[in-house]
């Protein structure tokens, strides 16, 4: 089956995990898998632009991840910095719009910087909405709205799924229609737990820094292949002919 245009997903979210594998099935330390790891993604942005996907929404760093070893953290912070001085300008070029979703205040001057340079110098791209989760949580993303709304003043009776939506760290996106995990864990890991209420999902065995264009595609298709219902009944082509 090709892929339809109809049938394309408008936001697709991914966890890109296996990065360590990759590395220790090369007898490499874990950062040569991470930065395989970028290359992965700019290569994978660039499949979804071409294939109409208007949002990208990927998991790079968890709440959690903080757990990891110091020298693992540290290198992945470092790899923020190398990545946003190698491959902004190609993406800005390519007409990405970045935005950086998670907890700034739990990273380094540094790396929030190099984040918000990111921001700026995409600030006005349209063809694809590039969103990279660092220090995020799904469970931080509904406390942090909370506060918020907590902190405005809002009345309880006020406050409805569509309030709370606008004050999630994704407000400016539809929910993803398409979840990826990749590295073959059947889990969500704290991803985007309230956004993905309705996401059909796709689990790949694949490691991270292997996924390209034709794992891309397989999702796709497994993808247009799914039924959305949303809590309602499968259309009867019987019935309906006969009513
Ligand atoms: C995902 O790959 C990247 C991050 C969590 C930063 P992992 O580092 O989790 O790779 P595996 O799961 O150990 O193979
Ligand atoms: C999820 O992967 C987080 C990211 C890909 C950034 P993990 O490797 O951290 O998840 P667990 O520990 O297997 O659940
Ligand atoms: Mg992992």
């Amino acid at each position: 089956m090709d892929l339809v245009p109809h049938r394309i997903p408008r936001h697709v979210a991914i966890v890109m995990d296996g990065n360590g594998r990759y590395a220790r099935k090369r007898y490499m330390p874990r950062f040569f898998g991470h930065k395989a790891g970028v290359d992965a993604l700019v290569r994978v942005v660039r499949a979804c632009a071409d294939r109409g996907i208007e949002y990208l929404t990927v998991f790079a760093f968890s709440s959690e991840n903080w757990n990891r070893p110091e020298d693992e953290v540290s290198s992945l912070m470092g790899l923020v910095l190398v990545a946003v001085q190698k491959h902004l300008p190609e993406l800005q070029r390519e007409g990405v719009r970045i935005r950086i979703v998670g907890d700034r205040e739990g990273v380094s001057a540094q790396v929030r910087e190099a984040c918000e340079r990111a921001e700026r110098a995409t600030a006005h791209n349209r063809r694809i909405h590039l969103s990279v989760a660092f220090n995020y949580g799904g469970r931080w993303d509904i406390v942090q709205a909370c506060r918020r709304i907590a902190a405005a003043g809002i009345a309880p009776q006020q406050i409805d799924e569509a309030l709370l939506a606008r004050h999630m760290a994704m407000s400016f996106a539809p929910d993803p229609d398409l979840f990826i995990r990749t590295g073959g864990e059947l889990r969500i890991s704290n991803f985007l737990l309230w956004q993905t209420a309705y996401a059909e999902l796709h689990f790949s065995d694949c490691l991270w820094p292997e996924f390209g264009e034709a794992e891309l595609d397989a999702a796709l298709r497994d993808y247009a292949r799914r039924e959305r219902r949303f809590g309602t009944v499968k259309a009867d082509p019987v019935l309906a002919a006969t009513a």
